[in-house]
């Protein structure tokens, strides 16, 4: 039966950075809420809480989401992974040491999801180029508009990643 949306809550599994989660969430709890209030997963923004600014962003089964607009019920038996696992056990990400080598953050609170949205962006061949880098992580609103280095430095983990062979 379909839990009641304000009283219920559903148990869900969640594999998040590698490590298995059972929780027991409110049906209408978002993705976002479940990391940052169950899990403690504060990396993750709640900007604008509707889907307009990115900064909640995190990858589901190696997919970039708004994690504001998911309920965590709807991943039950997913993997999540958020700025906190993306290096892994090696350490930062290339696209997160590229952030930093670039300077492209101020206040650095659009941060965690641009850099979840842009490391989705280079799987996804969508980094190829300055416009199309501004075309595909346009999600992701930073207000104080750090834009030139961010570009510069998706660019840049983009050229590592070729250098790879990835
Ligand atoms: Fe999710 Fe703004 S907090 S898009
Ligand atoms: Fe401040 Fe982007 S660095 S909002």
């Amino acid at each position: 039966m379909t839990p009641h949306p304000f009283t219920e809550s559903t148990e869900v599994v969640l594999e998040v950075n590698g490590t298995t989660h059972r929780l027991s969430v409110p049906a209408r709890m978002t993705l976002l809420d479940a990391l940052r209030d169950l899990l403690g997963l504060t990396g993750t923004k709640k900007g604008c809480d509707r889907g307009e600014c990115g900064a909640c962003t995190v990858h589901v089964e190696g997919q970039r989401i708004n994690s504001c607009l998911a309920l965590a019920a709807q991943h039950d038996g997913r993997s999540v992974t958020t700025v906190e696992g993306l290096g892994g056990r090696t350490g930062e990400h290339p696209v997160q040491q590229e952030f930093v080598a670039h300077d492209a953050l101020q206040c650095g609170f659009c941060t965690p999801g641009q850099i979840m949205s842009a490391t989705a962006c280079i799987r996804e061949g969508h980094a190829d180029s300055p416009e199309e880098i501004r075309e595909w992580m346009s999600g992701n609103i930073c207000r104080c508009a750090a834009y030139p280095q961010i570009v510069s430095a998706v660019a840049a983990a983009r050229a590592r990643t070729e250098r790879a062979g990835a």
